[in-house]
């Protein structure tokens, strides 16, 4: 592991991004959160706009999947790892993104604002503190980056709280938040739509098993 990153990230080294599509996104959304990753590729297809920052990047799986509204998306990708920056890069680079290095826990800087959507997919359970802490500070960084009409944030989280976690989930839940891997032991459905309505005019909130799939609209929601 990488000890200049934060737990939330030093996991995510090219050994693990081998395997984190079939873990993560098949065995354990399927059999373990079960929240299928066509659930959350479908949150994907409603929300992604042609100018698109995918935050927290991972191998890059739903922006390699997902319809994008035009041919020629612009993407950015913003994540503290190397590896998932270089990882996700490679597997878009039809799209040609730019990459920016950054913690979502400070302030970001980018070269220019007005993004359509920005995805924080899994990303909120990985960071530490109760949702209400660390989503208000990510919120804060990432809503000014949104264009101030069309541009919605959208992602999905897994649930510590008000969820019924199987045995293997219970057993994974502790591991990871053990290790600092997940941060989600108290995030509940009323913090984040708690901390949805003190950020954006309209949102949407969804609960698939374990998992909160949300958008935030910071103009009005499309109808
Ligand atoms: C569970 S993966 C999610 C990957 C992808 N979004 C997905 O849904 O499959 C979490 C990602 O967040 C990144 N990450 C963790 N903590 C971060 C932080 N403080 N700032 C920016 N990125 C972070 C990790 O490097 C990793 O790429």
């Amino acid at each position: 592991m990488n000890s200049q990153l934060p737990a939330s990230a030093a996991i995510y080294n090219k050994a693990l991004l081998a395997i984190y599509d079939a873990y993560v996104l098949g065995f354990s959304n399927s059999w373990v959160w079960r929240c299928p990753s066509r659930r959350i590729l479908a949150l994907y297809d409603r929300q992604v706009s042609g100018r698109h920052l995918e935050v927290g990047v991972g191998t890059g799986y739903f922006p390699d999947h997902c319809r994008f509204p035009v041919a020629s998306p612009r993407i950015d990708l913003l994540d503290i790892h190397p590896a998932t920056l270089e990882t996700a890069a490679r597997r878009l680079r039809r799209y040609q993104p730019r990459c920016f290095r950054g913690n979502v826990l400070e302030s970001i800087a980018l070269p220019e604002a007005g993004y359509g959507s920005i995805a924080v997919n899994y990303l909120l359970h990985c960071l530490p503190g109760p949702i209400r802490d660390k989503g208000r500070v990510v919120f804060e960084h990432l809503t000014p980056w949104l264009d101030p009409r069309e541009g919605r944030l959208f992602g999905a989280t897994i649930l510590g709280q008000g969820v019924r976690h199987n045995a293997l989930g219970r057993r994974l839940m502790a591991f990871y938040n053990g290790k600092g891997i997940f941060g989600n032991l108290e995030d509940n459905e009323d913090d984040l739509r708690r901390l949805l309505s003190e950020h954006f005019p309209a949102h949407e909130l969804e609960i698939q098993c374990c998992v909160a799939l949300f958008v935030g609209y910071r103009g009005q929601a499309a109808s």
